[in-house]
């Protein structure tokens, strides 16, 4: 403990105890409930297999578990992710996502069944197609998924072709977005190549733009297009509803992944009992740490890394400068909120996935037009942040130091849209960073896969919709 301080005087203001008190796992145990159903675990145990299944993928090398490893937090360690073909955005660690509302960075998918279909069909990542995962399924899975799900649909068990897909809505941007993005992007060579294309194709120049961001609609093999639109209604209807199953069993084993017992949460437990505050010091959180805690609280980080998960699971866009190298735009949430409400098929309000949760209330309240969304990603969690570099959306900070570096100083203007208001630069010596990436670095926990019931058990029972 450093000399200086006299722990007979080191407290909390009240409100700052509060907030304390909410950034505490111990908010989570409000949430868990009587031990999980059979089926629950059967579901968590399948989908666990499916995750480190590589033969979903295209090349039948790539699982979920290629680019979420589990002894790397459940992400990469690299910038971008490499699937079967790079990214343009870091692959972001699954623990405690159980707690998460929207996701993806820019929160296009509404709940975690849904998004784990994603990633399936994007060319980039797994780059096959739902036809691939029902013949995966049906050949080495029929019997854990009958007892799992019920009976195989009878429509998928003759000939089937082998891929098939249906086509992708566009992402239409309204002018006000779209001229927003553009006026606000920082790269004078890309806003004169779109402008050119624009010239080219006689089309105005805000159209233009969709095509230059990273979350464009990818472009899907025709033969797959055809085939799917070859098939029946019916066959239509059950490959869907055999892949949202399959979401749910990957979702189900996902919940599963917590990590929610860091030396803070001790810390916390023990300051609600100890006073003066320096008794509930341990070796992992002492004075270092807790004079971070309070340059955390003191710098307004909680207006955002908020609640048990250090994220108010809302979007801001903090500014960053154009990522060297990076030619498209991430317009992040405002594509997100246009993507996630076109999502016919698994959004919670369409037939397959029918998950009552705080995003789904939200979903058709989304504002389009909202300019604060241009640029915007979703507030990551900051539990076991130190274990999981590099950092940012992009993953352009190779350390905890240098993202810090970055709100101490906010030095270069956003690379698109603009930086939210309420970020100051901190300011801070670099003893004060050491206090504040210590802080960071106690909320690291051991990861448990914990089983239990975690979706509205009436969902399971929900009639199957009807096919018009
Ligand atoms: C090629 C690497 C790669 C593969 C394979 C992959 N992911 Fe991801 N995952 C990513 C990236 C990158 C993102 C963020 C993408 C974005 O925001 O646009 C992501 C996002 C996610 C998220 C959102 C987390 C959050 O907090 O918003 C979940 C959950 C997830 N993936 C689960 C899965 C599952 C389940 C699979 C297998 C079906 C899978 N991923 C396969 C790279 C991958
Ligand atoms: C206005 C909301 C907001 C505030 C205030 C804020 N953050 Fe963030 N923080 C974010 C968002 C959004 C990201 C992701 C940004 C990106 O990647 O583009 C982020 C990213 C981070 C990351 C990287 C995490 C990762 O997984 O990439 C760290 C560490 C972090 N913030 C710490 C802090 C600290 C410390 C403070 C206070 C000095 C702070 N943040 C204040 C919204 C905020």
């Amino acid at each position: 403990m450093s000399p200086e301080l006299d722990h007979s005087e080191v407290f909390l203001l009240p409100r700052e105890a509060e907030v304390v008190e909410q950034l505490s796992a111990f908010r989570f145990s409000t949430t868990s409930q009587s031990s999980p159903l059979p089926f629950e675990i059967a579901r968590q145990q399948v989908g666990k297999t499916w995750f480190f299944d590589p033969r979903f993928s295209q090349n039948g090398k790539i699982a979920c578990a290629t680019c979420h490893q589990p002894n790397k937090n459940f992400s990469d360690g690299m910038p971008v992710a490499q699937g079967m073909g790079q990214g343009a955005r870091r692959t972001p660690s699954l623990l405690n996502v159980n707690f998460a509302h929207w996701f993806f960075w820019d929160g296009r998918a509404d709940s975690l069944e849904a998004q784990a279909l994603g990633p399936i069909e994007h060319p980039l990542e797994h780059g096959s197609n739902r036809m691939r995962v029902i013949h995966i399924l049906r050949m080495w899975y029929r019997e854990n998924y009958e007892t799992t799900f019920g009976p195989w649909p009878e429509v998928l068990s003759g000939a089937l072709p082998p891929d098939a897909m249906p086509q992708r809505d566009p992402l239409l941007l309204s002018p006000k977005i779209a001229t927003y993005a553009l006026a606000s992007f920082q790269s004078a060579s890309q806003l004169h190549e779109i402008l050119r294309a624009a010239e080219r194709l006689h089309q105005p120049v805000w159209q233009r733009v969709p095509a230059h961001t990273v979350s464009a609609a990818p472009s899907i093999p025709k033969a797959w297009l055809d085939a799917w639109h070859q098939l029946p209604k019916e066959t239509h209807h059950a490959v869907n509803q055999v892949f949202a199953n399959f979401g749910r069993g990957i979702a189900a084993y996902e919940r599963t992944l917590i990590a929610v017992d860091s030396p803070f949460d001790t810390f916390v437990q023990r300051a609600q009992k100890e006073t003066p505050i320096a008794q509930a010091f341990t070796p992992q959180f002492s004075t270092r740490e807790y004079e971070g805690l309070r340059l955390f609280l003191g710098s307004q980080c909680h207006n955002c890394h908020s609640g048990p998960l250090f994220s108010d699971q809302q979007f801001h866009n903090i500014g960053l400068p154009i990522k060297k190298g990076e030619t498209r735009m991430d317009i992040g949430r405002a594509a997100g909120i246009i993507l996630a409400q076109s999502e016919k098929q698994f959004s919670c309000k369409g037939p397959y996935l029918n998950r009552k949760s705080p995003s789904c209330d939200e979903l058709e309240y989304l504002d389009r037009e909202n300019l604060e969304m241009v640029g915007g990603v979703k507030t990551p969690s900051l539990r076991n942040v130190a274990e999981r570099p590099p950092y940012g959306h992009d993953g352009r900070f190779p350390t905890l130091r240098s993202i810090l570096e970055h709100y101490n100083e906010l030095r270069e203007e956003a690379g698109i849209g603009h930086r939210e208001e309420t970020l100051r630069p901190l300011g801070f010596s670099s003893l004060q960073l050491d206090q504040l990436e210590a802080f960071l670095r106690s909320l690291s926990s051991p990861i448990s896969e914990v089983h239990w019931p975690h979706y509205p058990r009436d969902e399971q029972d929900s009639p199957p919709p009807k096919i018009e």
